[in-house]
């Protein structure tokens, strides 16, 4: 590959001006915002409305659980006493495969269906604009992936989170897997984004606490990636520091009392603040990374993001040290007579709690030593083409974080393996080699 033959340095550096020009173009598109309903009985309010929008026939993409847990019910009466004619199919999982998708298409065509709610979490959801970006634009939904790459204006989404961490309903991205390669798709237009969403705490209060967890936490590393990432605009780092704020009063009670009602509201909103910051500001490597844990071992998203998390905040806080300190405060894990470096260390100590009580392991099970070379290569890939990371990292690095996640019995070369490349824990007291010029651009980020 070219890229192999430009060295490490050159490459952290082209990377990094490469992607702060993006980040210029990034910050003008316009991308637009959904109208949000909040509040219980708020799905049934989104039927009432697009009831009375005339479309012919609506499709309700949706999971057999979420059907089966009647939270289809108020939206579905009042799209039933509006006069709106619509068809539910049910059958989505997670992390919708691509001919689970084809079918949806199948089903929206056969019942010539002219617009669609999407009641669900993040898989749902993206089956939903995955199915209108394809209506609209009839091609491969391989050929999809990527930014911009249909044509025409998908048909219209209106979406119901039953989830509190991926924001999609706010979000201009569909991710959908790929079990022919593996891997995950991710479609980006803004066009994508919802007409209208949602925000309706009472579907969300049986989630059980596992997927509270992770969902939550998924919402939690939108909102941190967002925030350190190259891409930051003052909206972007208001939401992420709302989210950041919300998550650490809410999540836990979340988890321990699914039916707090009041703490199910602030994760919804939380999720939704986050997936503002993000639709603008993007993600990074622990995105890239549990994307390529999704496509490969199916870890639910939120999970494979929470594992993930703590390891790259701490391989990236050279760069970010001034804004995780501003994360910790929004946290409430510091007070600002600290110094930026104890803040920031607090931070990454205050993820890893919020982890370790919700119940996330500090390991992949399914991950296997010989899979690592390419979940690094194709992470990396993703990254470096799509996400305005902080501190570059090389394939060796990514290895070895990756590494670090290796269940003690699934690593027998682990010890050799650690001789490998370093990620320091104290990178940031004695910075590596490119630390220099990241903290230059940290200082500038935190202001100070
Ligand atoms: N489009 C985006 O911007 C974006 C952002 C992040 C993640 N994602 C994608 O979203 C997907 C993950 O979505 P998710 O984390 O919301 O999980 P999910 O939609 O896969 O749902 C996980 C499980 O929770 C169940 N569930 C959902 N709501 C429930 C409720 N209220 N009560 C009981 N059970 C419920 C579902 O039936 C499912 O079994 C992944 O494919 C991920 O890549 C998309
Ligand atoms: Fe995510």
């Amino acid at each position: 590959m070219i890229l192999d033959l430009i060295p490490e340095a050159a490459r952290a550096a082209g990377l990094s001006a490469l992607m702060k020009g993006a980040g210029k173009v990034t910050r003008y598109i316009p991308i637009p915002q959904p109208t949000l309903l909040v509040g219980p009985g708020a799905s049934a309010r989104l039927g009432e409305v697009v009831a009375g929008f005339g479309h012919a026939r609506l499709l309700i993409v949706t999971d057999a659980i979420i059907a089966r847990l009647g939270l289809l019910r108020g939206l579905c009466d009042a799209l039933t006493q509006g006069g709106a004619q619509y068809v539910v199919w049910g059958e989505v999982t997670p992390d919708a495969p691509i001919p689970l998708i084809e079918r949806g298409i199948a089903f929206y065509r056969d019942n010539d269906c002219d617009a669609i709610i999407a009641v669900g979490g993040g898989s749902a959801m993206d089956s939903a604009k995955a199915i209108a970006i394809a209506i609209a634009n009839p091609k491969p939904l391989r050929s999809l992936a990527g930014y911009l790459k249909g044509l025409h204006t998908p048909v219209p989404v209106y979406a119901v989170p039953t989830t509190a961490g991926t924001g999609s309903e706010v979000t201009v991205a569909a991710v959908i897997a790929d079990p022919e390669r593996q891997d995950k798709v991710v479609i980006v237009d803004p066009r994508l984004v919802p007409r209208m969403a949602a925000l309706d705490a009472e579907l969300m209060t049986g989630l059980p606490p596992h997927i509270t967890a992770a969902t939550g936490i998924d919402a939690l590393t939108h909102a941190v990636e967002a925030f350190v990432g190259n891409w930051t605009t003052p909206a972007s780092d208001g939401m992420a520091l709302a989210a950041v704020g919300l998550i650490f009063a809410n999540l836990r009670t979340c988890y321990r009392d699914g039916g707090n009602l009041a703490a199910r509201e602030k994760m919804a909103l939380a999720s939704t603040y986050a997936g503002l910051a993000f639709t603008r500001a993007n993600v990074g490597y622990v995105h890239a990374i549990a994307h390529q844990f999704g496509g490969r071992y199916h870890t639910p998203h939120g999970l494979a993001n929470a594992i993930m998390l703590p390891h790259v905040l701490e391989y990236s806080s050279p760069a970010i040290t001034g804004r995780l300190a501003r994360l910790a405060l929004r946290a409430g894990v510091g007070t600002d007579d600290e110094s930026e470096d104890d803040l920031a260390d607090k931070f990454l100590d205050a993820v890893r709690a919020l982890n370790r009580d919700l119940g996330i392991p500090t390991h992949l099970d399914a991950l296997r030593e010989a899979d690592i070379p390419a979940l690094a290569e194709a992470a990396c890939h993703e990254a470096h083409t799509g996400y305005p990371v902080p501190r570059y990292m090389t394939q060796e690095v990514c290895e070895g974080l990756i590494r670090k996640v290796l269940a003690p019995a699934a690593a027998p070369g682990k010890a050799a393996a650690r001789k490998g490349p370093a990620t320091k824990p104290r990178a940031r007291k004695a910075p590596a080699r490119k630390a220099a010029p990241a903290r230059k651009a940290a200082a500038r980020k935190s202001g100070s």
